[in-house]
C-alpha cells in the first residue's frame, strides 16, 4: 500500500518506519530540511530502541523515502497519516495550527481517493474541521480518519508492531476497509476496535488522563507514607494484585513529564471546560504534578538547611529511560529549581544531554558529565531523576567513593532503602521512610 506520513517527529517517524518495514511503501514528508537531509542518510534524529536498524534495513530496501514536499508526498498516496505537532496553546487548549495548516495545504492535492487519517492527539471536533479544510479544493472522494496513537516513548517500535489496540474512528466503511488492510500485519480483528470519531478522539485522551491520575493518586499515597510510616512499595504489591486496579502505572516518583501526559490532561481540562464542565479530578492532578515535581528539592533542603553553595550531581533527565525527550521532564524544574536556591549542578544522562544542553543554554552553575561517576566528584548528594537500567546497576561502593558526602535523593525508588543504609548511605526516596539506622 502506497503510503505518506506527514511530521517525522516521534510518532511519524516510528510508524512511518514501522509500516515501511510492514512491506508498505512509505513517504515520509517534514518541513525541517535538516531532519529530512539527516534521515536520507539514515540516521535518526531521536533516540529510540530498535529504530536505527529498522530505518537502515527500510531506506536500503527502498520501501520509505523522505521528503520536505508534500505535493510529491502525496502523488501516489492512498492513506496520508497526520502526525503533527499539537503543544499547548493558550490556556492548555490544543493548538491545532499544525493539523489545521497541513489539511490545507493537503486540500488542492486530492485529486484521486485518500484516506487521511489523524494520528496526532486532537481534540473533538478535529477530524471534522480537517474534513472541511480539505473538502474546500478536493476534485476527489476522502475521508478523514481518528486513528488515535498509543505507542510509549522508549518502547516505540515494539508498541507500534505489537499494539494491543488499534482505534478507528469514522463512520465510512470504505475506509475502515483500507486501515484493516493497513493493518493487517500488526492488528488481529480482535485488537481493532472501530468506533465513532468523536469518542476515537476522546479515547486518547481519555487514556492518557487515566494514566496519569494512575500516577498521582500513587504519588500522593507515597506522600502519605512518608508522614505516616507506611512504605508505598508494600501498598503497591497490595493493591496491583488487585485485578480491578492492575499493577501498572503504580510505581510512585517524582511526577509524570513528557511530550503526551502534561499537554493531554491540560487540554481535556480545557476542551471540558469549552462546553461548560469542571473536570475536578483532573485539575487536581495538574496541582498534585506539579508539586511532585519538588519533592527531592524538599528533601534536599530539609536535609542541608539550605541548598545555597551545595553541589549536587543529577542522573537522568530524559522525562523517562530509553528515550532522549525531556519534554516537560521532571528533571528540568529540579535542575531550575536547584539553580535559583543557589546550588551548582552536574548532570549525566545517556541519551539527553544534548537536548538538555540546548534547553539550558549556557547557563552558569549547570554543567554535563560523560560518565555517570564523573558526575559525582565532589558532590555533595546525588539526585535520581530518570530510571535508566544503567543507574538501577550503579557500583555502590564507586558511588560512595567519588561522592563529598554520601547522600542520595531517588525520585525513582530504583534502590532498596535498607541496602543502601547498609552500605552507608543516606538514603531518600519516595514514601518509603528508612532513612538511616533502625533500631534492631
Ligand atoms: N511522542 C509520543 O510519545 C506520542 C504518543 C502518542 C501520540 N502522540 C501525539 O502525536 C503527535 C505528534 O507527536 P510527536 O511527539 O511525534 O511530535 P514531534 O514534535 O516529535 O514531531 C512532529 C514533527 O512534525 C513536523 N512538522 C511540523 N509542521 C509540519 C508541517 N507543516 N509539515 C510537515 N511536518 C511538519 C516537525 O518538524 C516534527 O518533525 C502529537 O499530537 C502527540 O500528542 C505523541
Amino acid at each position: 500500500m502506497n503510503i505518506t506520513v506527514v511530521g517525522t517527529g516521534y510518532v511519524g517517524l516510528v510508524g512511518g518506519v514501522c509500516m515501511a518495514s510492514m512491506g508498505h511503501q512509505v513517504t515520509c514528508v517534514d518541513i525541517d530540511e535538516a531532519k529530512v537531509e539527516t534521515l536520507r542518510q539514515g540516521k535518526t534524529p531521536i533516540y529510540e530502541p530498535e529504530l536505527q536498524a529498522l530505518l537502515e534495513q527500510t531506506l536500503a530496501s527502498g520501501s520509505i523515502v523522505f521528503t520536505t514536499s508534500l505535493e510529491e508526498a502525496v502523488v501516489a498516496a492512498e492513506v496520508v497519516f497526520l502526525a503533527l505537532p499539537t503543544p499547548p496553546g493558550e490556556n492548555g487548549e490544543a493548538d491545532l495550527s499544525y493539523v489545521l495548516q497541513v489539511a490545507e495545504q493537503l486540500s488542492p492535492l486530492v485529486d484521486h481517493y485518500m484516506v487521511i487519517v489523524d494520528k496526532s492527539t486532537v481534540p473533538v471536533g478535529t477530524a471534522q474541521r480537517v474534513r472541511e479544510k480539505i473538502a474546500a479544493q478536493a476534485t476527489a472522494e476522502f475521508a478523514v480518519v481518528s486513528n488515535p496513537e498509543f505507542l510509549r516513548e522508549g518502547h516505540a517500535v515494539h508498541d507500534f508492531m505489537h499494539p494491543d489496540r488499534v482505534v478507528l474512528g469514522t463512520d465510512s466503511e470504505k475506509a475502515r476497509q483500507v486501515l484493516r488492510e493497513l493493518y493487517a500485519p500488526i492488528a488481529t480483528a480482535d485488537s481493532i476496535i472501530e468506533m465513532d470519531e468523536a469518542s476515537a478522539e476522546l479515547a486518547k485522551y481519555a487514556a492518557n488522563s487515566f494514566l496519569a491520575t494512575k500516577v498521582s493518586f500513587m504519588n500522593e499515597i507515597a506522600n502519605l507514607c512518608d508522614l505516616l510510616g507506611a512504605n508505598v512499595d508494600a501498598v503497591r504489591l497490595g493493591i496491583g494484585s488487585d485485578e480491578r486496579i492492575g499493577r501498572h502505572f503504580l510505581q510512585a516518583g517524582i511526577g509524570y513529564g513528557g511530550s503526551c501526559f502534561p499537554k493531554d490532561v491540560q487540554a481535556l481540562v480545557q476542551a471540558a471546560s469549552n462546553v461548560g464542565y469542571d473536570f475536578k479530578i483532573l485539575q487536581s492532578l495538574i496541582a498534585v504534578n506539579t508539586e511532585q515535581k519538588l519533592r527531592l528539592v524538599e528533601q534536599a533542603t530539609d536535609h542541608f538547611g539550605a541548598l545555597e553553595g551545595k553541589h549536587i550531581a543529577v542522573w537522568g533527565l530524559a522525562f523517562k529511560p530509553d528515550t532522549d525527550d525531556i519534554r516537560e521532564a521532571p528533571a528540568l524544574t529540579t535542575i531550575r529549581h536547584l539553580l535559583d536556591a543557589g546550588a551548582t549542578v552536574t548532570a549525566y544522562d545517556p541519551e539527553a544531554i544534548s537536548n538538555t544542553q540546548q534547553y539550558f543554554s549556557d547557563q552558569p552553575g549547570l554543567t554535563f558529565a560523560t560518565d555517570p561517576y564523573d558526575a559525582l566528584s565532589a558532590a555533595d548528594a546525588l539526585f535520581i531523576i530518570t530510571e535508566w537500567k544503567v543507574f538501577k546497576q550503579a557500583d555502590l561502593v564507586q558511588l560512595k567513593q567519588r561522592l563529598a558526602q554520601p547522600v542520595i535523593f531517588d525520585g525513582r525508588n530504583i534502590f532498596d532503602p535498607r541496602h543502601m543504609w547498609e552500605q552507608g548511605f543516606t538514603y531518600y526516596s519516595i514514601g518509603r521512610p528508612l532513612k538511616g539506622p533502625v533500631a534492631a
